[in-house]
């Protein structure tokens, strides 16, 4: 059988980590597929690196729009981030070129998903994105197949495993916010621009593609309520221990009467429920459905191996024949939710 070849545009942790998967584990890939995976390009901003892991079995290109478009690549992976510039540039013209992507690019997706979505339906092309959301945790995959036959009530959760970090190592070590954000920066957590981090707007695109999904909408970022950590003092996390609460940036997104609630603040919760016994870098997301009352998922939200498994998720579904896209239905169908917070009572 012919086998699935992917054209691979960002080297970064996680493209390595997909690099490595599809080397070590060929044989149970194509196994489980049905047909080989390979790769057939990759490309990064820097070739001369060593990212401990083969890559001269793969033909380079500079241009990841040249990558994307190639005669012997299938799949485009996306995985050099950034909401606009290259990375968009990439995905549109393989959608163009009638490639499938898969992409873990979530702010990409949060501006331009909509608009990402409608092209690759024209094309009839497929777009999915397991990996932008909670990195490891195959919350995607439980919302759209595992719970298919449920009207989702609410999704909740912890997205953004830098921002647990701060608020746990405050409230363990007593540090102040300052002193373990400089902790988190020495530790590699932050991203290139930490305000995606502690001002939520990482864990909100994420909260506006989950919303999106389980409730048929546009994915709409702009009316995420959103408020980040910077402003959390360790007298905050103190008050809330002494009542037996922990402060977690949480996301939650309902639809209401009057349209898509969704809020990403700084919140109390329970110190002995799941969400407040979260510790350290994890996620941890919380589907309620109408037949399943609460689905609990915790795991690893970041690094190498959990979001290339995510990655991976994808590529396997493709290689099997899945011609779903995340969205998961028509891109062209979903409505634009009312925004809750904009809109009169
Ligand atoms: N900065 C993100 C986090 C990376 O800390 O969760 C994963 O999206």
């Amino acid at each position: 059988t012919d086998p699935l070849r992917l054209g691979i545009a960002g080297l970064g942790t996680v493209g390595t980590g997909v690099v490595k998967i599809v080397r070590q584990k060929a044989s149970l890939l194509a196994a489980r597929a049905g047909r080989p995976i390979t790769i057939s390009a990759i490309s990064a901003r820097t070739r001369d690196k060593d990212r401990g892991v083969t890559l001269s079995d793969y033909a380079w290109e500079d241009d990841p729009v040249a990558l994307a478009t190639r005669d012997d690549v299938d799949v485009f992976v996306e995985l050099m981030g950034g909401s606009d510039g290259p990375a968009k540039a990439a995905t549109e013209a393989a959608i163009a070129a009638g490639k499938d992507v898969v992409t873990a690019n979530k702010a990409m997706l949060a501006h331009h998903g909509q608009a990402l979505a409608i092209a690759a339906e024209n094309a009839g092309r497929v777009l999915r994105f397991e990996a932008a959301v909670a990195g490891g945790i195959p919350v995607i995959k439980a919302l759209t197949e595992g719970l298919a036959g449920n009207e989702i009530t609410r999704v909740m959760g912890v997205m953004n495993g830098t921002c647990n970090y701060i608020l746990t190592r405050m409230q363990s070590a007593g540090l102040p916010y300052d002193t373990v954000f400089d902790e988190a920066a020495q530790l590699g957590y932050l991203e290139a621009d930490p305000t995606l981090d502690v001002g939520g707007i990482d864990a909100g695109h994420k909260l506006s593609l989950l919303a999106s999904i389980a409730f048929g909408t546009q994915v709409d970022f702009d009316a995420v309520d959103l408020e980040g950590i910077e402003k959390v003092t360790i007298a905050d996390i103190r008050h809330a221990a002494d009542m037996d609460y922990r402060i977690k940036l949480l996301g939650v997104a309902r639809m209401t009467g009057r349209g898509l609630e969704q809020r990403m603040s700084p919140c109390l919760v329970p110190a002995d429920s799941p969400l407040g016994q979260l510790e350290g870098g994890t996620n941890m997301v919380v589907l309620e459905g109408d037949m399943v009352e609460q689905i609990v998922l915790r795991g690893p939200g970041a690094g190498e191996g959990p979001t290339a498994s995510a990655v991976m998720a994808d590529v396997m579904d493709i290689a099997r024949g899945c011609r779903v896209s995340t969205f998961g239905q028509p891109a062209k169908g979903l409505q634009k939710a009312q925004s809750a917070l904009g809109a009169t009572p």
